[in-house]
């Protein structure tokens, strides 16, 4: 018996030295201390055993399973604070290492644009208003005077929410909300986004921004359309630029006309930039329709005004010579720390 326990011993405490884990540990647990372990089966036996022998193999038995319960125990507090400083050493974190630089974003191209348009209106006396973007028919569409069968209201054109509500397809809208809530004198700038169902390419997309400028005052004519873009284009792309009007309709302007600017890359020789051509254009145009006014509340026999549509994307793409427009909406800062 005395030589049994001295084997269990021994056995019980070498598997113990070559425990690396806890899961090992327990093993070890399991198979010496445990219900069917080897002491257990011991102590089992101990009936087996001459009366005036059993108090001293008990103690024996005793002995030994107490040891075994000391050294797991040592053992796996040894393994423990082994593994706790494996852990921190594999998490050590070197505070002496340069930092990573954050990255740092940018002013975008078209917010760039836009400041530089808002500067130049501001500066003859415009007030910079916003209108809704989620739009009444009758704002888009009725009260610039175009009617029901247009084809600017087909369904491919427009997003709309339901028959009545849609979202704008241009800024125009906010000239009559403008003109309904105010008397003239009016000099406003209404810079938005604007939506229309078009396919994504190189100069197109389904959401973009256009700056609608609309004055209106007492013998606002022709001519001060023409000064006041002719000054724009100049402060916008250079002291050389020169204006042309090129006649076009809208229905909600009477005349109405295209703005070409010359060519600033070439000065009108025609270049690659300008298609040849010596002029690119750049907004559109007219004198607001009297049947808009009236209908927004302002009397055309006493007022008249004119109004303008500039395509913020447009101007960024040509100040900043980005010839694809996606680029605009990718918002890669590789791209936009150029600017
Ligand atoms: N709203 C017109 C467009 O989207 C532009 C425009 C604005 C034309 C104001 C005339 C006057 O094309």
């Amino acid at each position: 018996m005395k030589e049994k326990l001295e084997a269990i011993k021994i056995a019980a405490l070498s598997k113990l030295s070559k425990c690396t884990n806890l899961d090992g540990l327990n093993d070890v647990k399991v198979e010496f201390l445990g219900k069917k372990g080897e002491l257990t089966t011991v102590l089992k036996s101990l009936k087996d055993v001459a009366p005036e022998e059993r108090p001293k193999v008990g103690q024996m038995v005793n002995e030994v399973r107490s040891l075994i319960e000391t050294k797991l125990e040592e053992t796996r507090t040894a393994l423990a604070e082994k593994l706790r400083e494996a852990k921190l050493a594999s998490e050590v974190i070197d505070v002496t290492l340069p930092a990573k630089k954050p990255v740092i974003g940018h002013r975008h191209p078209n917010t760039l644009a836009l400041e530089e348009v808002e500067r130049i209106f501001i500066g003859m006396g415009y007030e910079v208003v916003e209108g809704p973007e989620v739009e009444l028919d009758y704002y888009n569409f009725e009260a610039l005077n175009i009617p029901a069968n247009h084809p600017a209201k087909d369904e491919q054109d427009t997003f709309y929410v339901n028959g009545d509500i849609l979202l704008r397809t241009q800024t125009s809208p906010c000239q009559v909300r403008v003109m309904e809530n105010n008397k003239p004198p009016i000099r406003i700038l209404a810079p938005g986004r604007v939506f229309r169902s078009d396919e994504v390419d190189g100069t197109h997309s389904p959401c973009f921004h256009q700056i609608e400028g609309l004055v209106v005052d007492k013998n606002i004519t022709f001519a001060d359309l023409k000064g006041t873009l002719a000054e724009f284009a100049k402060e916008l792309f250079g002291e050389d630029t020169k204006v042309k009007f090129r006649p076009h309709h809208f229905p909600f302007t009477e005349p109405s006309a295209e703005v070409d600017v010359s060519c600033f890359k070439c000065g009108g020789k025609g270049c690659r930039f300008c298609k040849g051509s010596g002029w690119i254009e750049i907004l559109g145009c007219g004198m607001v329709h009297p049947k808009v006014l009236r209908m927004s509340g302002i009397n055309p026999d006493e007022y008249t005004g004119f109004a303008f549509g500039v395509g913020l994307e447009r101007i960024a793409l040509l100040k900043y010579e980005i010839d694809d427009m996606r680029l605009l909406y990718e918002n890669d800062t590789r791209f936009l720390k150029q600017f």
